[in-house]
């Protein structure tokens, strides 16, 4: 059933003039946007770069946002869990037309700090659709969040109720409580999370302080591999539910996190996968006038910018009697590729020109050697891949890398000066 229903989406074309809007309405003025496969705008920012020929910066690296993609996966999330209201979470790329269109299409957001509230705020969204889902809080972003209505954030220990009674007690509290994040990329169980024993204790703080406690996020990891995970960690969230009640707390909401894999992720445990447990565990559990909400980051953007890095320098070595290359390129583990530490991500490089011929999309049919990637700067750790094959390229080529969306330019630094690349834009969703 979630195949067709997937087949559907994906197959749709923007010719209803709703969708056209929408699309139109999200486009930030100043910012052009394309309206032609991502190939196509990497050919034509390649073809503009040849003509520019002695223009400094030419060839540095840059990106292509795809917002048709972000679009699709709008789709997909409402036609598999229409019941939970997704919340994007800023921190996984708070791109100005990512959050644009997000919030044109009436999606709320996940905050992480006052500069995470203020993007969303000034993208138009309401304050009742923010939740500042850090439980550790500053004093004065709470405040902040106050002063504009942002009622709604996490907590999971006592200390942060006794901050937020002082700064923010009306503030709408949602408890997040500790679930396994044993079978994700990047568990965050051990910073956040409240063990199940401390419930008891952190609800009746609350009752004692006179907070307004509303409900139950839970976590299970970035990166989940594992669908179960989530039925499970709704299944913790009810008994809260029920202790809450019996303590005399009326819960609304359940908020069941991030975790969510993005489009890339065709095998193995695939949104559809999790949507199909974790969908009807929610309906199981949590009657209709409970209000879910989750707070997806990676499956949105993930799978919707590609980096397109140019080959500065090369080393040529032999290694028993084989030839090997190490190839330089102009974005590395400082820059975008910041994921391969923070985020665990393995990256894979694809030709996208050689000697001028444009290779996007093509398996060059030449003989391939062994190779290492390296980013930019002086640090040795800057390597983007350690071994892979490629055919033989030189300098003035170029690399792309697909997925590149999470968790990547957000989190970039400009060591030693290299600077962040410049972001293209096009849909494809027309
Ligand atoms: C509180 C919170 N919500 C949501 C997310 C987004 O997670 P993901 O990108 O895996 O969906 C994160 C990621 O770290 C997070 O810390």
């Amino acid at each position: 059933m979630h195949t067709e229903l997937d087949t559907i989406v994906l197959n749709q074309r923007c010719d209803s003039p709703m969708v056209s809007k929408t699309l139109e309405t999200a486009r930030l003025p100043n910012i052009p946007v394309l309206s032609v496969s991502v190939k196509d705008a990497i050919k034509q920012k390649l073809d503009s770069i040849s003509q520019l020929k002695w223009e400094s910066d030419q060839e540095n690296a840059f990106v292509v946002g795809d917002i048709g993609e972000v679009y699709r996966q709008f789709l997909r999330w409402k036609a598999l869990l229409p019941r939970i209201e997704p919340f994007f979470a800023v921190k996984s790329n708070p791109d100005p037309m990512v959050v644009k269109l997000l919030q044109s299409l009436g999606l709320g957001f996940d905050c992480a700090s006052k500069a995470e509230i203020q993007i969303a705020l000034e993208t138009g969204a309401d304050p009742s659709r923010i939740i500042y889902a850090n439980p550790c809080k500053q004093a004065s972003y709470i405040r902040y969040a106050a002063q504009q209505n942002v009622a709604k954030m996490t907590f999971d220990n006592a200390d942060e109720l006794y901050k937020i009674k002082k700064f923010y007690p009306n503030a709408e509290l949602v408890l997040r409580i500790l679930t396994d994040d044993s079978k994700s990329l990047c568990q965050l169980g051990i910073k956040f999370g409240a063990p199940l024993d401390t419930v008891d204790h952190l609800l009746q703080t609350a009752k004692d302080l006179d907070l307004n406690v509303i409900g139950v996020s839970f976590h299970v990891g970035s990166g989940c591999y594992d669908q179960y995970a989530f039925s499970e960690a709704v299944n913790l969230a009810r008994g809260v539910f029920d202790k809450a009640e019996a303590m005399g707390f009326n819960f609304s909401l359940l908020d069941v996190g991030g975790g969510f894999p993005s489009a890339d992720v065709t095998d193995g445990v695939t949104f559809e996968k999790i949507a199909a447990v974790l969908g009807p565990t929610v309906d199981a559990l949590f009657p209709p006038n409970i209000r879910v909400i989750a707070e997806p980051g990676r499956y949105f953007v993930a799978s919707a910018f590609t980096v397109c890095t140019n080959i500065i320098a090369r080393r040529s070595k032999i290694n028993n009697e084989q030839p090997s290359f190490m190839y330089y390129v102009n974005d590395g583990m400082y820059g975008s590729f910041n994921c391969i530490i923070f985020d665990h991500q393995v990256v894979q490089p694809h030709v996208l020109a050689k000697d001028g011929h444009f290779a996007y999309g093509e398996e060059l049919e030449e003989k391939h050697y062994e190779c290492s990637v390296w980013g930019p700067t002086c640090d040795s750790i800057d390597c983007l891949n350690k071994k892979t094959t490629l055919p033989l390229l030189s300098e003035g080529d170029w690399l792309y890398w697909n997925n590149m969306g999470a968790y990547t330019v957000c989190s970039s630094s400009q060591f030693n000066g290299f600077k962040s690349p410049e972001i293209l834009y096009t849909n494809t969703y027309c």
